[in-house]
């Protein structure tokens, strides 16, 4: 790792006002509906647990994990699961979770996966949407903070495996 230090971003107050607000819009949009809402490991696992707490459609849950691969370019990467889901999606409508949507490349090869799968309907809910930097076109549901460049850690997202543990989002200065 590189020497750096971490800058204050969004506090654990804001995440939390933001996160109570994107579970209001959930509540409304399924309210007695068949939920189950994924969580993509390991960097959403923060923000899935907190959401979770406000939701009161009583989901079910599951917990997917990625792996992507080689790619000199960005572009080029090539993506797998690593973990795939354990209970039936078949006819339920899906709510993915996941941390940042960056280059979009991630949650497309996602949302096309789970849509092979006869599902209701598939949202996606990002805590941080790097809009600017999209190369694969992904459509957002539900989105906590919009952010137009930097690195950043804290509330599951890591640099190197550290920082998850943090109840706040720092950028990483190099
Ligand atoms: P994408 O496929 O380029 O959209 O990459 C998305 C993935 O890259 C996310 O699931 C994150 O795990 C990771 N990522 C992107 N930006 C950041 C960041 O600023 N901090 C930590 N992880 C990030
Ligand atoms: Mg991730």
């Amino acid at each position: 790792m590189k020497p750096h230090t971490l800058r204050l971003l969004y506090s654990s107050a804001e995440i939390d006002a933001r996160v109570r607000a994107i579970a209001e819009e959930i509540n409304m949009r399924y309210a007695g509906e068949p939920l189950v809402v994924i969580c993509v490991l390991k960097g959403a696992f923060m923000f899935f647990s907190d959401l979770l707490k406000y939701i009161t459609v009583k989901p079910e849950i599951d917990f997917v994990r990625l792996a992507s691969y080689g790619g000199g370019i960005e572009s080029s990467r090539a993506i797998s699961f690593t973990k795939d889901v354990e209970i039936s999606l078949q006819g339920k409508h899906i709510l993915l979770v996941e941390d940042v949507v960056d280059s979009g490349i991630t949650m497309s090869f996602m949302l096309q996966q789970m849509q092979a799968r006869q599902v209701a309907s598939i949202a996606l809910a990002t805590l941080v949407d790097k809009q600017e930097r999209r190369e694969a076109c992904v459509s957002i549901d539900f989105s906590g903070f919009t952010l137009s460049d930097g690195f950043i850690v804290g509330y599951g997202l890591d640099y190197a495996e550290k920082y998850r543990e943090l109840p706040a989002i720092y950028v990483v200065d190099l």
